[in-house]
């Protein structure tokens, strides 16, 4: 029994008793694709919304949300084992912090980024990896005949509202934060760059009456903008939505642009991105670009997974700080500040040359 139970005797020195730590990470690491799938699942059944302050048995849970009790209580304790829902001595469960972040009444809650993270769509890619690691090259267009974001616009639109939501949720985890440490002085128009549904533009615009705002991203994502900065929204007056693909061009004049990931493409589209923007901006305009860097952070094994999923989907990279300055200065954009926002993002400040 020892070899595959994990309790005892299995030390990789052959000296043990004890499993030791680096046996027991590989192992659960092999595996980890059934934590990814499990909370894909708790997220899907709202098993988060049908646990309330009060813990309950996972039968009484399974039963709210269509599931089978004993195949319930399996899922749970693997979640509990990430930190998701804990069990109480009486044998039900409730919740833990991270549980309540898939709560759909969750402020910060992030119950579509868990889901985009594993779309059926990603579940398709992965097993493609060691052929994008042989290659260094996307596998997506092989297997799709389309890019990713076409593909998700036309075959899969409702991982595209996913997506799109998710956006909208990893956006607020960071909008304060933005609009702390971004210096808008002189600026009168800001215009946000593949801005998704415009989450950080519009708490911007809440925060600086003065300041009118363009949310340029493509079609279909535009048109489900954040309600606030659609036609009739209470910052509709002040907003100006602009639909386009900024690899091509970007035809909006503004003080101050902000790219927040968004450079994390194949590096020809970023750079061709940064030049749509040199080309349309005024001399001395500012561009200011937010992004996860691959630095060491507390946030490295978000940060390095995301890296080789965007590889995979859009020949695309997480970057290193020196990485992203040398594409940047291919664009001619004069870096003067890079500063960290939080954790897990950094603030590169630019200036298009005159
Ligand atoms: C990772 S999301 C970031 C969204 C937003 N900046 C944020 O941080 O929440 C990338 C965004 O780029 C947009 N996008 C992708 N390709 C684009 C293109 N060719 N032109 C304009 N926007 C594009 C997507 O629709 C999406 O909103």
């Amino acid at each position: 029994m020892t070899a595959t139970d994990g309790t005892a005797g299995t030390a990789a020195d052959g000296t043990g008793t004890a499993l030791p730590d680096a046996v027991r990470h590989l192992r659960e690491l092999a595996l980890s694709a059934a934590g990814a799938a499990a909370v894909r699942v708790a997220a899907r059944l709202g098993l988060a919304d049908a646990l309330g302050d009060a813990p309950r048995t996972a039968a009484d849970l399974a039963a709210d949300v269509g599931a089978d009790p004993a195949a319930t209580l399996r899922l749970l304790r693997v979640l509990a084992s990430h930190g998701l829902f804990t069990a109480t001595d009486d044998g039900r469960w409730a919740h833990t912090p991270m549980s309540r972040l898939l709560r759909d009444d969750a402020p910060l809650g992030l119950r579509h980024s868990v889901l985009w993270a594993t779309e059926p769509w990603t579940w398709q890619l992965w097993p493609h990896l060691e052929q994008a690691v042989r290659s260094g090259h996307s596998v997506f267009e092989d297997l799709h005949g389309q890019e990713f974001f076409a593909y998700l616009h036309a075959e899969a639109p409702q991982s595209a509202e996913v997506f799109n939501r998710a956006m909208t949720q990893s956006s607020r985890l960071s909008g304060r934060a933005i609009a702390d440490v971004l210096d808008l002085a002189g600026a009168e128009v800001v215009a946000d760059i593949a801005g998704g549904q415009g989450h950080v533009l519009r708490t911007l615009l809440e925060r600086h009456d003065h300041l009118r705002g363009v949310l340029f991203d493509l079609p279909e994502v535009v048109a489900a903008a954040d309600p606030a900065l659609r036609p009739g929204g209470a910052l509709a007056g002040r907003v100006r939505l602009v639909a386009g693909d900024c690899r091509h061009d970007v035809p909006v004049r503004a003080d101050l642009y902000l790219l927040k990931n968004i450079l994390e493409w194949d590096d020809d589209s970023t750079v061709a991105t940064l030049r749509s923007i040199v080309a349309a901006a005024r001399p001395g305009a500012r561009v200011m670009v937010l992004e996860n860097l691959i630095d060491g952070s507390p946030e490295m094994r978000f940060t390095t997974a995301m890296d080789l999923l965007l590889l995979l989907n859009v020949g695309g990279r997480k970057h290193t700080r020196q990485g992203l300055l040398d594409l940047m200065a291919k664009a001619d954009l004069r870096v003067t500040e890079v500063r960290p926002v939080n954790s897990y993002l950094h603030l590169i400040a630019a200036t298009v040359p005159g």
